[in-house]
């Protein structure tokens, strides 16, 4: 530990308000990933004084409520369940979610649907949305909902094309009602207090913890992210622009070369009129289909996705979450003291004439 306990009181002042609204030691949101935020990484985040995140992603409501009660099974601290708005069966995923009296629901992929929003609320629950742009996130505080993330594009998986920086600077002077907390791009404590500096409540981070010991991600996906440097954390290209691909960042691999020849392949038979418009696109958009899965849990680190942020080149090796989630706290609490000491000997030194 580097910190005084001067510098920790000021980070808890600093994320006050993020951590009342999770009800955690922490404002650290460790952010839903599928596949990987499942009941163990999801409580060792919580019982390490963040606030684990389960990813149902493409889960049925069955599992959905086996994986919360699995979770609550191994933490009696506060988590969050991230649904995806596009799930077909989304108003039995948010019953699930209510049913099983989990306290905040995140939903993710897309324009929260108002009944989703209603529902959570009414149920006494909190509701957590994603705001791509300003306009979104007042729209999002007029609609009721009680907190935003905001994810820049240096984060793992899909994301929109602006910054972190950025869109901290946009969203976080303007949205006072409610707390926002900062994704995307976030390996180290100092970046944290950058951004609670700037008005955020909290964080949110993924990369980081996927390998953490009590990830259940295969071992050659943490090896590929231990390796893994920020440059080669790149999002998937679109080669035309007739045929959208939706950004994802990823680690590259074989997976993502074959994308490109697949892609330049069903182009090339489009325009030769072998393929129609919509079967073309059934192509590309089926390419990545199961891919996150064959990464993380079947360990195919070639042909499958590695999703991951630019923060992954500070992952640089297997740790306990409460190690992670300590040395988060531990650089934000020393950045505060230097400041600190900086301001005393700036103070206490007189000018020179
Ligand atoms: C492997 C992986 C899978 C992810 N899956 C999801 C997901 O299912 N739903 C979601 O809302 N965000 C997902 N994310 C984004 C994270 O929740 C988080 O916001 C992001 O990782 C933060 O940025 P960072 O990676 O720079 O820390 C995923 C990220 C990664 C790396």
């Amino acid at each position: 530990m580097t910190h005084t306990a001067g510098g920790l009181e000021v980070l808890n002042r600093l994320w006050q308000r993020g951590r009342d609204f999770l009800g955690t030691e922490t404002a650290i949101m460790g952010g839903a990933m599928s596949w990987v935020s499942e009941r163990h990484l999801v409580a060792a985040i919580s019982n390490a004084g963040g606030f684990g995140v389960l990813a149902c992603g493409a889960m049925s409501p069955e599992l959905l409520e086996k994986e919360i009660a699995g979770t609550q099974g191994l933490t009696s601290k506060p988590f969050g369940v991230n649904l995806i708005t596009m799930h077909p069966q989304l108003d039995q995923l948010v019953d699930v979610c209510i049913a099983a009296k989990v306290g905040h629901v995140v939903l993710a992929g897309g324009l929260p649907p108002k009944f989703a929003i209603d529902k959570v609320k009414a149920a006494g629950a909190k509701v957590i949305c994603f705001a791509p742009a300003l306009a979104l996130a007042k729209k999002f505080v007029r609609s009721g909902v009680d907190a935003l993330v905001i994810e820049g594009m240096e984060a793992g998986g899909h994301i929109g094309p602006v910054s972190t920086a950025v869109l901290a600077q946009e969203i976080l002077p303007e949205i006072r009602d409610i707390p926002v907390f900062v994704a995307g791009g976030i390996g180290r404590g100092e970046a944290i207090v950058m951004y609670l500096e700037l008005g955020a409540s909290g964080v949110q981070l993924g990369t980081r913890f996927v390998c953490a010991t009590e990830s259940i991600a295969h071992a050659n996906f943490k090896k590929a992210f231990i390796r893994g440097a920020a440059r080669d954390a790149i999002p998937s290209v679109q080669l035309d622009a007739r045929f959208p691909v939706i950004p994802v960042r990823a680690l590259q691999n074989q997976g993502t070369r074959r994308f490109m020849e697949m892609q330049a392949d069903v182009v090339a038979r489009f325009n030769r009129g072998e393929v129609d418009k919509d079967a073309a696109m059934l192509e590309i958009e089926h390419f990545w289909a199961g891919a996150l899965r064959r990464a993380v849990i079947e360990g195919d680190v070639e042909n499958g996705s590695l999703m991951a942020g630019q923060s992954v080149g500070m992952v640089t090796r297997e740790q306990p979450t409460t190690e992670i989630i300590a040395e988060l706290v531990d650089q934000a609490a020393a950045a505060l003291d230097a400041r600190m000491s900086l301001h005393t000997v700036a103070t206490s030194t007189p000018l020179r004439a």
